[in-house]
């Protein structure tokens, strides 16, 4: 089951490529306009990072405006189409990569990052293995910052489990409906603590108008436990 809604997620960001590209360029998606745009930029710029890697940069806007403040950034997608955006956008380093292929060799997305930052990017059940090739690209204590929707922006029931977006509310009825993997906050937080991430800050970006909350914004440490062969010392 798994394994088709994976298919399907993949298709979905190949199919909606250029509509996706439109959309965030042009402004179109609301919560990104008025806030969780910002959000994520200044979580990132408050962390003073040199380096970068931008996990499932789509058409590359967060890795233009990290270039924009002289911060070496890298984007990293499994969309081909999306990639082709991101070269396109003008400034970055890109790399066409499935995380699949990240877990089997983490290298092919770089070394020693300070900052990986996952904006809306991830959307599958299984992640742990992705945390775990993850730890091993960051620098000692660096920084997970996951941008994801909060869990009041979706449809009861308040459980993990998968759920369609049919990009409707975006007025075109030619998206290619996306599978993604719903988690509560407890259990992005079991996630992250399972994996070696210690979380350091969480933020809830909210409307500007009308104080709906739009995003969790969550910061998170690599700090894994010290293996127990190493002897201790008193
Ligand atoms: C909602 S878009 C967000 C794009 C970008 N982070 C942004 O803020 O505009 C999700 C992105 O994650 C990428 N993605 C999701 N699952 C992936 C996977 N398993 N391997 C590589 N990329 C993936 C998609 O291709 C897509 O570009």
């Amino acid at each position: 089951m798994d394994k088709e809604q994976i298919r399907q997620l993949h298709h979905s960001w190949e199919v909606n490529g250029e509509r996706w590209t439109a959309a965030v360029r042009n402004g179109a998606i609301e919560s990104r306009r008025v806030a969780t745009d910002k959000s994520i930029l200044r979580a990132a710029l408050a962390l003073r990072p040199r380096k970068v890697l931008d996990l499932g940069c789509g058409e590359g806007w967060l890795v233009r405006a990290l270039e924009a403040q002289g911060i070496h950034t890298t984007g990293l997608d499994g969309s081909e189409s999306l990639i082709a955006a991101a070269w396109s956008g003008g400034s970055g380093q890109f790399r066409h990569v499935q995380y699949a292929d990240l877990i089997a060799c983490p290298e092919l997305a770089g070394h020693d990052f300070e900052l990986i930052i996952a904006n809306f990017s991830l959307l599958e059940e299984q992640l742990g293995p992705l945390l775990k090739s993850l730890g091993s690209l960051l620098t000692p204590l660096g920084t997970l910052l996951i941008q994801t929707v909060h869990p009041l922006s979706v449809p009861l029931p308040y459980s993990d489990g998968w759920r369609t977006e049919d990009f409707h509310s975006f007025g075109d009825k030619h998206w290619q409906a996306m599978p993604w993997y719903f988690r509560t906050l407890s259990s992005w937080l079991r996630l992250l603590q399972d994996h070696g991430f210690v979380l350091h800050n969480l933020q809830e970006p909210t409307h500007p108008t009308d104080g709906r909350p739009l995003s969790l914004l969550l910061s998170a440490k690599y700090a894994p436990k010290v293996s127990s062969c190493f002897p201790a010392v008193y």
